[in-house]
């Protein structure tokens, strides 16, 4: 880490029950993202971000920070910490005001969330940063890329966002699904809005936690996430208090057995607008066009119940041949990209064979993933 710049910024902890407070810490982070442009910034919305930062669910914990110029916020940062598993890890993200850019605040904001994750015993730092995709993989000269670079983190893993315009023709998803059915005789598909059924829960849960490291997951060193029920519906409940909705699809073995799902999610607070979260086929049950199923039962079933949805974004790693395959077949295009940055500072899990040994760059899975779930 480089020593903080030396900036007039004075920089406070946010009090997330302070409504003006939140209110103009969230409007920096809006501005912010919004400059980088339509299609590339993809900013949560005030009331799902004071909803989830107000959160004091077991997963994680969060906090906010404000850095005022003269009593104005000009800079913001963020901070998570899951508490369940990736323990070594911190989640940052700094945004500036567009009217504030390049007088140091954002670097000395970094410094600061840097140090309140080393201070919480965490070694291992992330952030996303987006940019246009014609700026190609690396992302050279978009300002956050410049300036998680400046900072000594490393391009992790570089992701495609890629958008669908809906509805898709009813004929298409039909064949589609026609064509995936030939391939897993004996499994059976099943869709539903809201949160996952009780007897399903359990499979449910084992699944979505693998969904970080059974996609690619490039230099990132991470862990699978807990596979605790109790965890999904501390989840559920927040996203009801976020104004969001949960659309899925899940494949069934024919024991039973949970062996692949997508989930789909859209909030109240950006109608017209669905994000892909989570989607994976079970290592077991790959090569049945599972994923490929899933998609499109869940695809039939946010038509059907969410009309008024125009578009669904997703994020894949660039390696993920497999689901930017299926992806491309139902109509999605890029439209920008998004590098996760890595630094890791010290201790067991340091860049090096530790860090190393827990990531790999395959190119074989049905996974995807929504950065949304880990950043605002
Ligand atoms: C990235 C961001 C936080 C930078 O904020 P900022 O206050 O303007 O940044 P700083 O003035 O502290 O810049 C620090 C260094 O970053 C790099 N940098 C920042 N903006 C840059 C730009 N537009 N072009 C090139 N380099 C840039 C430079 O190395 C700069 O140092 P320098 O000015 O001495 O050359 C701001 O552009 C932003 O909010 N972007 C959208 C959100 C985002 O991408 N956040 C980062 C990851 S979460």
């Amino acid at each position: 880490m480089n020593p903080p710049p030396v900036t007039e910024l004075e920089i406070v902890p946010l009090d997330v029950h302070d409504r003006d407070a939140f209110d103009e810490w969230h409007g920096v982070y809006l501005a912010a993202e919004q400059a980088c442009g339509e299609l590339v910034g993809a900013p949560w919305q005030l009331e799902e971000v004071r909803a989830m930062m107000q959160d004091t669910g077991s997963r994680a914990w969060s906090a906010g920070f404000s850095g005022r110029v003269d009593g104005e916020v000009v800079s913001v940062g963020w901070l998570r910490t899951p508490m369940l598993d990736n323990l070594d890890r911190a989640e940052v993200a700094v945004h500036t005001a567009p009217a504030h850019a390049r007088r140091g605040y954002g670097a000395a904001m970094l410094a600061h969330v840097e140090r309140v994750a080393v201070e919480r015993g965490r070694t291992v730092l992330v952030g996303g940063v987006a940019w246009p995709y014609d700026l190609g993989p690396e992302g050279a000269g978009s300002p956050g890329r410049e300036l998680a670079r400046r900072a000594g983190y490393d391009l992790a893993l570089g992701d495609v966002k890629r958008m669908l315009r809906l509805p898709v023709p009813a004929g298409l998803l039909e064949d589609l699904a026609a064509e995936a059915a030939a391939h897993h005789p004996g499994y059976e598909l099943r869709s539903f809005v809201g949160p996952v059924p009780e007897e399903l829960v359990a499979g449910w849960a084992r699944l979505d936690s693998l969904v970080e490291t059974e996609a690619p997951t490039g230099e990132l060193a991470i862990e699978p996430a807990s596979a605790d029920p109790a965890v999904v519906r501390e989840q559920e409940a927040l996203l009801a208090a976020q104004g969001r909705t949960s659309y899925h699809a899940v494949a069934l073995a024919p024991d039973g057995e949970v062996v692949a799902f997508s989930h789909v999610v859209a909030t109240v607070h950006e109608p017209g607008r669905a994000y892909q979260w989570g989607t994976l086929v079970d290592r077991r049950a790959r090569g049945r066009r599972l994923g490929l199923a899933v998609k499109v039962e869940n695809l039939r079933l946010l038509q059907a119940e969410a009309p008024d949805v125009t578009t669904v974004s997703t994020y894949n790693a660039e390696t993920n041949t497999h689901m930017i395959a299926v992806n491309e077949r139902l109509g999605f295009e890029p439209v920008a990209r998004l590098g996760e940055f890595q630094m890791c500072t010290s201790g067991p899990s340091s860049r090096g064979p530790e860090g190393r040994a827990r990531s790999s760059s395959r190119a074989t899975d049905e996974g995807g993933r929504d950065r949304r779930i880990e950043a605002p």
